[in-house]
Parts: C-alpha cells; sequence; structure tokens
C-alpha cells in the first residue's frame, strides 16, 4: 500500500484536470492505497518570495494553507499532479504550489514517483510537452524522485468534457490503479 496524494490546481467548475484526477483516485483506491486528494480551490497560497530562509529554517517565513500541505507531501510516497494548460505550460497555481514546496529542498523527502495530468484544448500529442518539461525540472530538485508518467488530456475545452471521453477516463483511472 502506497501514500499517494493528488493535487489538482484547476479552480473552475467542471474542471478536466479534476475530473481526470477524481479517475486516477479511484484506481489508486480500487488498487488498495491510502489516498489523499486535495484541490488548490479556495486555498491561500502567496507567491514564493524567494527570501531562502526556508534552506535553514526548513519552514516558509509567510503564514498560509502552504505549511499543511507541505507536510501532506513529505508524508507521501506518490505524487500526482493535476493542471490545466495555460499558454502551453502548467497552471500558474501549480507552478506557485512547487516553488512553495522549497523548504523541502534540503531536506530527506521519502515521494519516488511523480505523475502528471493536463488538459488543452489543443488535441496535438505535444500540447502539454511544457507542462511535463516543468514538472521534471521540479523532480530533478528531489534526487530521491523520478517522473513516472502522465494522462495528456486533448481536446477538453468547456467544462467536463472530459466525461465525454472514455478512453482518456480509463486511461486516468489505470494510472491510479498502477501509481
Ligand atoms: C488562461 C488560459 C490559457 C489557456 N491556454 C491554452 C493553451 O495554451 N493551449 C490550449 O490548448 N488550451 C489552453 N487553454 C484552455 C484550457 O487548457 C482548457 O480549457 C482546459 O480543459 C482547462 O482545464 P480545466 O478544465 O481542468 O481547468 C487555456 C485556458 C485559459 C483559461
Amino acid at each position: 500500500m502506497k501514500k499517494v496524494l493528488i493535487v489538482s490546481s484547476s479552480l473552475r467548475g467542471g474542471s478536466n484536470s479534476d475530473i481526470l484526477a477524481r479517475e486516477v483516485q479511484k484506481g489508486a483506491l480500487d488498487a488498495g492505497n491510502d489516498v489523499e486528494y486535495i484541490s488548490l480551490k479556495g486555498k491561500n497560497i502567496k507567491f514564493c518570495i524567494g527570501c531562502l530562509s526556508c534552506q535553514k529554517t526548513y519552514k516558509c517565513v509567510q503564514t498560509d494553507d502552504m505549511a499543511d500541505l507541505i507536510d501532506k507531501v513529505q508524508n507521501a510516497d506518490v505524487l500526482v499532479f493535476a493542471t490545466p494548460i495555460y499558454y502551453y505550460e502548467m497552471s500558474g497555481q501549480l507552478k506557485t504550489f512547487l516553488d512553495r514546496c522549497n523548504p523541502l529542498f534540503p531536506q530527506k523527502n521519502k515521494f519516488k514517483d511523480v505523475y502528471l495530468i493536463t488538459s488543452s484544448y489543443d488535441d496535438a500529442v505535444n500540447a502539454s510537452d511544457r507542462a511535463i518539461s516543468g514538472i521534471k525540472g521540479w523532480i530533478e530538485c528531489f534526487e530521491q524522485s523520478h517522473f513516472a508518467g502522465a494522462v495528456v488530456g486533448g481536446g477538453l475545452n468547456n467544462p467536463k468534457d472530459a466525461k465525454k471521453q472514455d478512453d482518456l477516463l480509463q486511461k486516468a483511472y489505470e494510472l491510479g490503479k498502477n501509481v
């Protein structure tokens, strides 16, 4: 049994990446894992101010919801990030979340497998490449971890479009089942 943390970063109702994240959650639960799902919707997460004091104290000088969320990242074996594609990159919300995980950088961490779930209007095979590249850059900074796979959702523009793509839902479920 693995401890799986799913972080869903879209803020809109009927989010496609969130629908896929929920499928991952179902699969991971069905496989008997300990799964926690969190949405960044409604969370108070300030930008990293770059002071680097966290590199000595392992804590951020800012007080907001990130302190709790960092604990969850630290306790997970598997991380699954879900993001809408904004300007052919990950969402700003997810990037800010990753930046704010900087207190973890100088510490020993246990999360190993990191997955990415994306949704974009563009259904070209490479529409999520920059977001995948971005997450790989973050992963590179945590030597015990590696990029374990992605579900790339294309052709998704309106809320709940993902519900019409059975293959994609199945892919997300299978990803969860096999974490
Ligand atoms: C600010 C913004 C930028 C976007 N940029 C792109 C883009 O570069 N390429 C693309 O295919 N879709 C783009 N989209 C469309 C979203 O990726 C698409 O609607 C996606 O399904 C949203 O995911 P969500 O439902 O999980 O929020 C953009 C949408 C917004 C709001």
